[in-house]
């Protein structure tokens, strides 16, 4: 909405509240339609197609907890495959067929080297990755098919940090297996410690390595990449990532230098399908969408955690 467009929002607020939308108004750039519905929901979605003028879709109603897609493997079929599958159907019933989709690096498994270029191996471990792959692989016959079809696969690293206005951000439901978030709860105090899975990776010291990438600069990428679908009138498959591997112990010291809290930590055993170091090839990014990310890992701590203090001040309160 900042950068000029007008917006409809659907969701089936699974994972989410539509008190998040209101929200948006007070950032200063309207506030969106928003449509409280499923994506697959095909009726639905041909009533909104014909009700609005709509020029592309960007999809991000995916589920994305790899340890839930091994108990709801069906579950996340359905709603990722499935739901895709669904819009990308009503799209071709509207003649609508330009997609920005939410990927994630995870189609990448255990990469063989890294930085990792968007030639790389696919592979996946996991029934979320599977369900990410399956989408792709879709979306990719569509692109084959009908040259009308303009789909862009933007393969998501670490996304991390929240709006710096503090209005909107991640609220995760229990307890957060993703790193920031836990980091943010220990510093509030939800949890005595940090536990850190293995520090006997191949790495600079040991801990995992990630690309974590502040959620705005992710933001901006997608605008970048429908800039390049209305311009170059084809699709495109990008690593969006900053490039640079960080360890979980060089966040930590970066989340204490960002807002002075100390974060205590404990180190475990490794987790379960971890690999020792992720981080992406941007080159791609820049060459073809001219994008870049550009908020420093300080930026993403000092975000994330004004989120953390806004949200609980305002009663938003983890589950
Ligand atoms: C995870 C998923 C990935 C998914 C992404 C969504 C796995 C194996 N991968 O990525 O498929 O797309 O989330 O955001 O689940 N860590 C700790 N302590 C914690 C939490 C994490 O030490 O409490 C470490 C991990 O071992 C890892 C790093 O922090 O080295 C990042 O973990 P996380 O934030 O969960 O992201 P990924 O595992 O990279």
């Amino acid at each position: 909405m900042q950068a000029g467009w007008h917006i409809v929002v659907l969701d089936n607020l699974c994972n989410s509240e539509s008190s998040t939308i209101q929200r948006l108004g007070a950032m200063g750039h309207g506030v969106p339609e928003f449509v409280q519905g499923d994506v697959r929901d095909a009726a639905l979605l041909d009533k909104v197609f014909a009700s609005h003028p709509i020029t592309a879709v960007m999809h991000f109603a995916g589920l994305k907890a790899v340890g839930e897609s091994w108990q709801q493997a069906a579950r996340y079929l359905d709603n990722n495959v499935g739901g895709t599958a669904c819009l990308a159907a009503a799209m071709e019933r509207a003649g609508v067929r330009r997609l920005v989709f939410s990927s994630s690096a995870t189609v990448y498994g255990q990469p063989d080297a890294v930085p990792i270029a968007e030639s790389a191996p696919l592979r996946t471990t996991n029934p979320y990755g599977r369900s990410k792959l399956l989408c792709e692989d879709m979306l990719c016959e569509l692109r084959a098919a009908d040259s009308r079809w303009q789909v862009a696969l933007l393969r998501y690293f670490n996304p991390v940090g929240a709006h710096a206005s503090g209005l909107i951000g991640e609220k995760p439901s229990g307890i957060p297996n993703n790193l920031m978030p836990y980091i943010t709860q220990v510093a509030s105090g939800q949890h005595p410690f940090l536990r850190v899975f293995g520090d006997d990776y191949p790495t600079v010291d040991g801990t995992g390595v990630r690309d974590y990438i502040h959620v705005v600069d992710l933001a901006k990428g997608h605008l970048a990449a429908l800039r390049y679908l209305e311009q170059e009138g084809k699709g495109i498959t990008v690593n969006l990532g900053t490039g640079r591997g960080v360890s979980v112990l060089q966040l930590v010291a970066a989340f204490t230098r960002a807002t002075g809290v100390p974060i205590p930590y404990q180190i475990l055993p490794r987790r379960p399908g971890d690999v020792a170091s992720c981080y992406a090839a941007t080159d791609l990014a820049w060459d073809a969408l001219g994008w870049c990310a550009q908020l420093p890992i300080e930026a993403m701590c000092a975000d994330a955690w004004r989120w953390e203090r806004t949200s609980q001040a305002a009663g938003n309160v983890h589950d």
